[in-house]
């Protein structure tokens, strides 16, 4: 089976099937992603806290980002890999952000586009988001882009926190919105909505034809993504509101590991016969 392209994705838009995607951070992630035959792979820059164990986005390295996108492309299978442009390696100049998607484009063959955050301004007569000219010039050089608005985690600080976007002020909602129709106008193939409001995406949605992908933003967009580590519960802790836990990997895992610590301990494991090796007869006398 051939790779799954932006006209596969398109043609899942338009009969109105919703389109799926997920966080992959590593080998083993990517393959289980890959195994579950999930539209899009998102290498996202949440690797930094989920996988990284940061404390923001804005703490991961370039290179460190590519280290894990290179690994989630190792992983077989066909979903269209997309990789998150990583804070400071793009916001410096056009040239630079150019770069940086040129770079992750080449990590390997199976990364099909990248993920770039860009910001709404409220004022409307404002400076255009250099992200917002950022996506554009990628466009025109072939280098397919999700935009990525709302809640966007490496501008935590400009937001004044990790909240939902658009939902106290109407202004805000709005630009918001327009952001969506300027991404879709230079050339985006897909937005992706982060902690907006349900009522809001789905009219943003709406007035688009490019598919929009949200996480916390309802069940009104054209697909959703989750975050992995979220989904199977890898990490303790409260889940954001936006994610939903579907299994409890860390329980899992940690009590899987305790009954191998108390195997070791009463003996239990290994066992000789089933997990050791045999020396000839032979051999052992001659050893001996
Ligand atoms: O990095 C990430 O995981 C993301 C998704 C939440 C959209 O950007
Ligand atoms: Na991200």
């Amino acid at each position: 089976v051939n790779q799954i392209t932006i006209a596969d994705l398109f043609a899942k838009h338009v009969s109105k099937q919703p389109i799926t995607m997920i966080t992959a951070y590593d080998y083993i992630t990517g393959t289980w992603a890959q195994a579950a035959e999930c539209d899009m792979v998102l290498v996202g820059d949440s690797l930094a806290m989920c996988a990284l164990g940061y404390n923001s986005t804005t703490e991961i390295s370039l290179q460190e980002f590519k280290y894990h996108v290179a690994a989630v492309c190792r992983a077989p299978g066909t979903a269209f890999v997309v990789a998150d442009m990583p804070f400071g390696s793009f916001e410096s100049s056009l040239e630079k952000g150019i770069e940086t998607a040129v770079s992750l484009m080449q990590v390997s063959s199976k990364v099909g586009a990248v993920k770039l955050e860009v910001g709404s301004s409220s004022n409307p007569n404002g400076l255009r988001d250099y992200s917002l000219r950022l996506a554009e010039e990628l466009c025109s050089r072939g280098i397919p882009v999700v935009g990525h608005i709302g809640l966007t985690p490496q501008r935590v600080h400009a937001l004044s926190g990790y909240k939902a976007q658009g939902g106290a002020d109407a202004r805000r909602a709005e630009a918001i919105h327009r952001t969506a129709q300027e991404l879709e106008r230079v050339g985006c193939f897909s937005v992706v909505l982060e902690c907006v409001p349900h009522k809001v995406s789905e009219t943003i949605t709406r007035n688009l034809n490019i598919p929009t992908i949200g996480i916390g933003a309802g069940k009104n967009t054209s697909g959703q993504v989750l975050v992995q580590s979220d989904l199977l519960g890898m990490l303790p802790g409260k889940l954001p509101r936006l994610a939903k836990q579907y299994g409890h990997l860390y329980e899992d895992s940690v009590r899987c590991i305790r009954t191998y610590m108390d195997e070791v301990t009463t003996g239990k494991f290994p066992e000789n016969e089933k997990h050791g090796f045999r020396i000839k007869e032979t051999v052992w006398l001659e050893y001996l």
